[in-house]
């Protein structure tokens, strides 16, 4: 799928709920799937990640209903859980991999997991790493990547002291841990995402927090729960962005999820010279919130490593945004971003600077130095590599440009934001895909 843009021309308004978080979307059914009773899930993410975990849950053995965007989750536990008949494919969904490992390592079932060419790029051994030291069982190719096959036993807790900051690894371990015998303590570098300490509290877990350390004890029994998925911050970023450089914008985004592990985004682009009010809005787990969003002129800021875990999703537009702000934004300590769907630092810096941006690529960054207003910049095509957050941040770099812009490579926007073509043509963009 190709996306092609015209310059917006004009400024974008309106208002929209972004779709439903996709962090939280995976964990809310993946934990209802470990739960004992009918859990109900309002407001889940539709789209092709959030759908591989869901349909891995089924081959487990979990009964899963869906009525009027409600999603219906029938669990028995853990011990429930059966080998299902074929690979599990969850698809272009880290996500979705890494948490099954750590609930499959101490489950009774064997699986095999698989994914599309990307996740079998991305390395596996950050979590088959410490779960094997929990006494798990799985099998990857070349020792670190998908397939991987996992055969559930039973495991130990332990200690880990995680070498780079990662929710995923951190929900893994907690997964296996709330399963396994002992107490499992993991220690964090950096204050990854805790939808999973948030979530899994709500499902009756009792997990014990100390700054980055978090802490459960094992054997634990979770039951059912209803949770209500916000809205997804990094689906609205690219909304955000986009009315911020469009002059005369003024966009507002309802229903958002803020919560504080996430918000690094709204932070840097604020210090940038960003116009947004948050409206609080009442939530259960999860903070949640309007935002009020008003054009304004963005300058270049430093951002540094304890800033990028917080905004690590949002790093791609927030690059799109520099290659249009005043002065040089200096980005360091996102090495983190070359294992993602892509490799994001090349992949933007790459497009950016074909399309006349004066930027450097560093091994952790980028130093980028904007033209506001896109003044000197140029269409043309270019390459979202397959790589969803990667193709919606050329889409908003292009309202910008002088001339239309093709970005080609942008199939994978359906695994976090199908509608998003839609949605941002509803604010004023001029985009069509194809
Ligand atoms: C996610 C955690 C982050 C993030 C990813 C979603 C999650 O990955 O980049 O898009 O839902 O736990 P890491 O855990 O690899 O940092």
């Amino acid at each position: 799928m190709r996306l092609f843009l015209e310059p917006a021309g004009g400024p974008l308004c309106g208002e929209l709920r972004p779709p439903g978080d996709k962090s939280i979307s995976h964990r809310a059914v993946l934990f209802a799937a470990l739960a004992h009773g009918t859990s109900e899930i309002d407001g889940f993410l539709d789209a092709a990640d959030t759908r591989a975990t869901l349909a891995a849950c089924r081959a487990l053995g979990a009964g899963i209903d869906e009525t009027a965007g409600r999603i219906l989750v029938r669990g028995a536990g853990l011990a429930a859980w059966r080998s299902p008949e074929a690979a599990l494919d969850l698809r272009n969904s880290g996500t979705g991999a890494r948490l099954l490992l750590g609930a499959l390592a101490a489950s009774p079932a064997v699986a095999t997991i698989v994914g599309d060419e990307s996740l079998s790029r991305r390395p596996m051994d950050r979590v088959i790493g410490p779960l094997s030291r929990m006494g798990a069982d799985c099998t990857a190719r070349d020792g670190r990547f998908l397939p991987v096959t996992v055969r559930g036993r039973p495991l130990t807790g332990g200690r880990h002291d995680l070498p780079v900051a990662s929710a995923q690894v951190k929900s893994a371990l907690l997964l296996a841990g709330l399963h396994a015998a002992g107490r499992t303590v993991i220690r964090e570098p950096g204050p990854s995402r805790d939808h999973s300490e948030r979530l899994l509290t709500m499902f009756g877990a009792r997990l014990a927090r100390d700054g980055l350390q978090v802490a459960v004890e094992g054997w634990q029994r979770l039951r059912a729960a209803q949770v209500a998925v916000p809205g997804d911050l990094s689906s609205a970023a690219f909304m955000i962005v986009a009315a911020t450089l469009n002059p005369g914008s003024e966009i507002v985004l309802k229903d958002v999820g803020v919560n504080p592990t996430r918000t690094g985004v709204i932070d840097l682009l604020r210090r940038m010279g960003a116009d947004i009010t948050l409206v609080s809005r009442p939530g259960a787990a999860e903070p949640r919130a309007d935002l009020i969003v008003r054009s304004a002129a963005l300058k270049g800021i430093a951002i540094e490593h304890d800033d990028v875990v917080r905004a690590i999703d949002e790093l791609p537009v927030l690059m799109a945004a520099a290659a249009l702000a005043e002065g040089t934004t200096r980005l360091r300590g996102a090495a983190e971003l070359r294992v993602k769907e892509s490799d994001r630092l090349a992949v933007m810096c790459r497009g950016l600077a074909a399309r006349g941006v004066d930027l450097v690529e560093y091994p952790d960054g980028a130093d980028i130095t904007g033209r506001p207003g896109g003044a000197g910049l140029r269409g043309g095509v270019v390459d979202g590599a397959g790589d969803h957050r990667c193709a919606m941040s050329f889409a908003v770099f292009a309202t910008l440009l002088p001339a239309p812009l093709e970005v080609q490579g942008a199939e994978q926007i359906a695994t976090s934001y199908p509608g998003f073509a839609a949605d941002f043509a509803a604010l004023g963009a001029r985009i069509e895909s194809r």
